[in-house]
C-alpha cells in the first residue's frame, strides 16, 4: 500500500496511507489533510492542489501535461521546479511512498 508523507508550510509531517489508482490530491481529502483544496475534483480547473514533490521522488512520477503546466503558472503560491497539480498524481505500487510539501496557501 502506497503511503503519502504531507509536510505542511510549517513543517509538520503527516503519513497517510494511499489507495492505488487515488490521487495525492484525493488522498489529502479523504484523510481531511489540511494545505490541499482540490476544489474542482481533479479535472485540472483549479489549481488549489498544488504541492511541491521531494526532490528525490521527482523522476519517479509521469511528466507534466501541457495543461498541468499552464495551471501551475496560476497557482496562489509561486511554483518552483518542483511544482505539482497533486491531482495528476496516481499511487501505484510501482511509484511507492511519496512525500510532498503543501504550500502556505492554495486560494
Ligand atoms: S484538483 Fe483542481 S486542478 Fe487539481
Amino acid at each position: 500500500m502506497p503511503k503519502v508523507t504531507y509536510v505542511s508550510d510549517a513543517g509538520e509531517a503527516r503519513v497517510v496511507d494511499g489507495l492505488v489508482g487515488d490521487s495525492v490530491m484525493q488522498t489529502a481529502v479523504r484523510n481531511g489533510v489540511p494545505g490541499i483544496t482540490g476544489e474542482c475534483g481533479g479535472v485540472l480547473s483549479c489549481a488549489t492542489c498544488h504541492v511541491f514533490v521531494d526532490e528525490a521522488d521527482l523522476d519517479r512520477l509521469e511528466p507534466v501535461s501541457g495543461l498541468e503546466d499552464e495551471m501551475l503558472d496560476g497557482t496562489v503560491v509561486d511554483r518552483c521546479p518542483n511544482s505539482r497539480l497533486s491531482c495528476q498524481i496516481k499511487l501505484s505500487d510501482e511509484l511507492g511512498d511519496l512525500r510532498v510539501t503543501t504550500p502556505e496557501a492554495q486560494e
